[in-house]
């Protein structure tokens, strides 16, 4: 069943600039203290530059002040088949700044997985190992 957090993910998809994949994606992220910071794919002509929408949520909370390890889950929304998880690039950047949260992942449908970071990402590089 959809709740809120997963309903902000699928709401903001709306807004993602995706002209060159036509795959949109929404993503909502859950800080502890209950504020919800969302993002969309970004996409950009050179390919390269196109950002997630699960960064552009973590980047925003950050900016907005939220410190790292200071969230509870994350819902990601796209409309698939497959239920489509966070790429490789936003695995690592969830792990530095969210640890081991819950992941849910949401179609338009309603259908939701919900998986724990650690088992997207298992032995993840980070600080312990600088
Ligand atoms: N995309 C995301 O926004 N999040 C992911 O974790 C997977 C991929 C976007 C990037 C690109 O705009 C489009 O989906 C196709 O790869």
């Amino acid at each position: 069943m959809k709740d809120a957090l997963q309903d902000a993910a699928l709401r903001v998809r709306e807004h993602a600039h995706a002209p060159y994949s036509g795959f949109k994606v929404g993503a909502a992220l859950q800080a502890e203290d209950g504020r919800v910071f969302t993002g969309c794919n970004v996409e950009n002509s050179t390919y390269g530059l196109t950002m997630c929408a699960e960064r552009v949520a973590v980047f925003k909370a950050i900016s907005e002040g939220v410190g790292a390890r200071k969230f509870r889950r994350i819902a990601v929304a796209a409309d698939a088949q497959k239920m489509t998880p966070p790429c490789g690039s936003c695995r690592q950047i969830l792990w530095e700044f969210c640890g081991d949260i819950e992941v849910v992942l949401v179609n338009l449908h309603g259908k939701t997985e919900t998986y724990q970071l650690k088992d997207l990402l298992p032995k993840p590089f980070d600080v312990s190992f600088l």
